[in-house]
């Protein structure tokens, strides 16, 4: 997350992320489910411009959409748009403030991806607001407030280059690296819901091997990581519910990449390339495929 702005204006840039490894240990009592997935921030942004205002309420304008990929008009963003006004009024409730906000966002984060946009949203629309109306929240109770907005949230709030989420995916630890990696990233042009691919895994659930246990404390080594542990349990259920996964995929492969994967529950697809210039040449070849919208990004928190 950056931040810029000046005046009664505040800007944040808040990162997309990608899943590199996601396990799905199994159902909870809650209806959720255990996972251990390692996420890492990618320099593909959403902007939020928070700006105070004498109203007592949270207004929110959409001012760029990605209409290529979502198909969606420039005012309805799904869910994105109200886990933004919910972490507003989340923050209100829990600190009795009356102040009011216009929040100006700037969506590039394709929705219904796997990417983490409404998520990441959320997250900086917490700590934005925390600053915006000196609310002088401590980290521990952002995290107590993203927890209750959705599972991605807490990974968003610090945004590390990397870590290792357990839990429903809000238990947050963060993970040094070896080295920056580069990535291709390819959205096809429908979505999936989180809930309709977790439902799917539930009902055709196999006993599958665990990969052993991640430990964050020695840090990773990312070849040996891509060559071992690239894995995502819920790929299998995200193919059947949308062709589009498995096409993107077998793109990524056409257009010369070898580690692909699909980012948490879809549709969004992604390689891990050698380098900035083998990733930019991987995505050259697939957009002349015009069947993903195609970003060429690295690690960036
Ligand atoms: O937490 P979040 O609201 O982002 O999750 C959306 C939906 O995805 C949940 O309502 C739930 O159905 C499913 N989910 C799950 N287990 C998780 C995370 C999400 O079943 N760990």
């Amino acid at each position: 997350m950056r931040f810029g702005g000046q005046g009664p204006s505040l800007a944040v840039h808040t990162p997309a992320k990608l899943n590199l490894s996601l396990e799905v240990l199994g159902r909870r009592p809650d209806g959720y489910h255990e996972l251990e997935t390692v996420m890492v921030s990618i320099g593909l942004y959403d902007t939020l411009l928070f700006t105070e205002d004498t109203s007592y309420q949270t207004r929110l304008q959409c001012l760029w959409t990605d209409l290529w990929s979502t198909g969606r008009s420039a005012v309805s963003l799904g869910g994105a748009d109200n886990l933004i006004v919910r972490a507003a009024e989340l923050l209100r409730a829990a600190t009795g403030c009356t102040r009011g906000v216009t929040i100006d966002l700037w969506k590039r984060i394709p929705v219904q991806a796997g990417l983490g946009g409404g998520s990441s949203d959320a997250a900086a629309t917490l700590v934005g607001l925390n600053r915006l109306w000196n609310l002088k929240l401590g980290t521990g109770q952002l995290h107590e407030l993203a927890a209750r907005l959705g599972s991605d949230v807490n990974f968003f709030l610090e945004s590390p280059l990397a870590a290792i989420c357990r839990g429903r995916g809000e238990q947050i630890e963060a993970l040094a690296a070896d080295r920056r990696l580069h990535f291709v990233v390819a959205c096809p042009g429908s979505g999936l819901s989180t809930a309709d691919v977790f439902r799917h895994w539930a009902r055709g659930k196999t006993d599958a091997t665990r990969g052993g246990r991640l430990e964050a404390g020695h840090g990773v080594r990312w070849p040996e990581f891509i060559r071992h542990r690239l894995r995502n349990d819920l790929e299998e259920s995200a193919r059947a519910l949308n062709r589009d996964v498995g096409r993107t995929l077998d793109a990524l492969r056409a257009a010369g990449a070898t580690a692909v994967l699909m980012s948490g529950s879809g549709s969004a697809c992604f390689a891990v390339c050698r380098s900035a210039l083998h990733a930019r040449a991987i995505a050259g070849r697939l957009r002349q495929q015009h069947i993903a919208r195609v970003f060429s990004v690295d690690m960036r928190a």
